[in-house]
Order: structure tokens, then sequence, then C-alpha cells
């Protein structure tokens, strides 16, 4: 695959790149709609990646080309980027190089040819994966020397000003940061960052991520609207941030809230409690016992927060019927992929009755696959 992208790299522009880079997508073990709330998160990086080959130019122009796309250059001046003037998937690359040039790393031009196995649409991050795989190719083409949690602010700073949407760092920390064979425990405020060893295959145990195929959009409102009613419930209440709710302050504060905000605060402070919970049981090497904090995660999403849908309720339920230790929705929801952690002899049954509940309910069949922890961006040839 990374032969392959300096081949069309050199048919599209018609010279050789420098260099190969990758960012992978991620699935977020536990830690839901914390990041916007200075809260806590816990990613992991899959294998799948978007690779970008790469040269630079010296005309100040950005020249892009997707495999994914509709067989054309994009080609766009460096100096007239600005947030609202490029639209669809050349906006996170181009947005990218504008964060850069906000940032005081103005780059001379670039020919980039985009390749990705991201599924896109499925919360499985394509979206960050493309941000950080342009920003660590760019840094190394003009050696800016940023390090990986710089270039993945860079890339959410592109997202939320340039893309215009309001996302937290999980995902562009997790695409930037992580490392094969770890979970990355983040603390979105201090963006302190630990990697915890997380072998699943050692405890027997697969995590499988199940995308529903139900298209989700951050981009629609409903992400931003959510946001707002976290940061009103913390302004309503005198903090800073949910984050500095202690569980312990949870009922008292919620009496000082309007009904609807409630639950909203209820699922951000018991949310950080489940990853807190997490991280003690990986720590203690007690993998298996993730499984009823992210299945009691789920109901949170689904009856507190509001972001599952029947799709994803429906594939957490069969799921742990059919046997699963836990599951849960991951990414921002409306949609999108399911994690399931199942004991190794039991992949076969619980996927089987994930689909055969797909089926009876009339639902599009969904798409499985086995996730591993793997590692963040990185040049790749
Ligand atoms: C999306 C956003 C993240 C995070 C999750 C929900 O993936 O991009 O910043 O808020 O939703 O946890």
């Amino acid at each position: 695959m990374i032969d392959e992208a300096a081949t069309d790299f050199e048919a599209v522009h018609g010279a050789r790149s420098s260099g190969v880079w990758a960012a992978p997508g991620r699935v977020n073990l536990i830690g839901e709609h914390t990041d916007y709330n200075d809260g806590f998160v816990l990613p992991i990086a899959l294998p799948h990646t978007t690779r970008v080959a790469a040269r630079r130019r010296e005309d100040g122009r950005l020249r892009l080309y997707s495999a994914q796309g509709d067989g054309t250059i994009t080609d766009l001046a460096l100096d007239a980027l600005a947030p609202g003037v490029v639209a669809s998937w050349a906006a996170y690359p181009a947005g990218v190089c504008w964060a850069l040039a906000e940032a005081g790393f103005a780059i001379g031009g670039a020919d980039l040819f985009i390749d990705s196995d991201v599924p896109t649409g499925a919360g499985l991050s394509s979206s960050a994966a493309l941000e950080c795989a342009t920003a660590v190719a760019l840094n190394d083409l003009y050696e800016l020397g940023l390090t990986a949690p710089e270039l993945a602010l860079i890339a959410q700073r592109a997202e939320n000003a340039f893309v215009g949407v309001p996302c937290g760092v999980m995902d562009q920390m997790a695409s930037a940061c992580c490392t094969d064979g770890t979970a990355l425990f983040l603390d979105t405020r201090t963006l302190e960052q630990r990697h915890v060893p997380l072998d699943l295959a050692a405890a027997g145990l697969r995590l499988l991520v199940i995308d529903t195929r139900v298209k989700h959009d951050l981009g629609d409102g409903a992400y931003a609207a959510l946001r707002a009613g976290c940061e009103r419930a913390a302004e309503l209440l005198g903090l800073p941030a949910l984050r500095d709710l202690p569980a312990a302050g949870l009922e008292a504060a919620l009496d000082r809230l309007p009904d609807e905000l409630r639950p909203l605060v209820r699922h951000v402070v018991t949310e950080n409690g489940r990853v807190a919970a997490a991280i003690e049981h990986l720590d203690g090497g007690r993998i298996a016992e993730l499984g009823p904090i992210l299945t009691a995660g789920h109901a949170s999403l689904r009856d507190d927060f509001r972001v599952s849908c029947p799709e994803t309720d429906l594939t957490v339920e069969a799921a742990v019927a059919a046997g699963a230790l836990g599951a849960r929705m991951t990414g921002g929801g409306f949609g999108g992929s399911v994690i399931v952690l199942v004991e190794a002899e039991r992949v076969a049954e619980v996927s089987a009755a994930v689909e055969g509940a797909f089926r009876s309910a009339g639902f599009a069949a969904p798409v499985t696959f086995t996730a591993v922890p793997s590692a963040g961006a990185r040049r790749v040839g």
C-alpha cells in the first residue's frame, strides 16, 4: 500500500514523492463526550490508516489528489486559504496548512497524494487520520520540528476553525500519539498522556469493531448543541468545565440545573468515573473487567446523553446477550460503530448473533473487524 502511494503519486503529480506518511483512525474504549469537558479519554489507534505521499512545492500552491475522490486534482493557493473557502475532504489537508501558517509555520507549498482505508462516516476518525497524516508529512517535509501532541493540536485547530466542527482533542491526539499495543490515557485538560499496555490476545480476548453503517456526521449541529449544553451547565455551576464537578457533588449539582441539562452532566461525570475505573483494571491486568464498564457507558450514552441510535443499541444488546463481556457505541454517536469486548472463542457466536439481529430488524448488514491497538502518525516510506 505504501509503494502504491508512491507510484500513484508519480502518476498523478508527474514527479517522485519525497516520502510517504500514515496516520490511523481510532476507537475510543471509554471516555465519550468528555474531551470538550476537559475530562479523560482512553482511545486506541486502529491498524487502518490514511497515507499521504508528498513532496514540497516552492510556488505557494497546495495540490491535492485523493484516491477516494473524483479523479481530479484540487489546486489551491495557500495564501488564499480561509475558513469556509474550501469544501469537501480537501478542507482537512488545506485546514492543516492554514492552521500551521496561523501558528507561524507557513509552508511553501506541497503536492499530496492521499489514500485511505479508514472507513468514513463510521465514527472511526477518518477526518483526524487525514489531518494528522497531512500534518506529520508537512512537519517532516519542512522540518518544522513539531512534536506529536503539537501536531494533534494543529489538526484539531484545522477541524475547529477551518472545517468548522467544534470537536474536542481526542481523535487528533489518538491519531498522532498512540503507540503499538497500548491504549492512550489522556487528560484532555493538561494533555498529560500515558500509554497503557493492552495485550488483548495474551488475555484471550478480542475487541470487535462493528460498523453499523449508519453514517454519522458531526457537522450537522447536534454535536455542537451537546457541547454547548455541557458548557452552559458548567457555567451555571460556576465551574471552568464539567471535569471540575466531582462525583460526590453530582446530585447536589443536578438540583441546581434546568431539567434538560441534568442528563448531560450526569453522563459526563459518571463517564469520567468509568475511565478511572477502566484504568485501574488495566493497570491491574484485569482487561476482562472492562466489559461491564463498556456496557454501562453505552447505557449512559443512550439514556442520558442520547447519542445512540436503534442500530447501535441493537448491536450492544445482541452482543451482550450472546455472551460478549461488554459493548458500547464509540465516537460521537448518531450512528457509527460499536466496540465489543469478547473472549476469543466467542467471536463467531457474537458476530453471528449481531448479524442475525440486524437481519431480523430489517437493518443493512453491519461490517465487523477486529481492532488491534496500533501505532500513531509516522513516516512509513
Ligand atoms: C467525536 C469528536 C471527539 C469527541 C467524540 C466524543 O469523535 O471528534 O472530539 O468529542 O466525538 O467522545
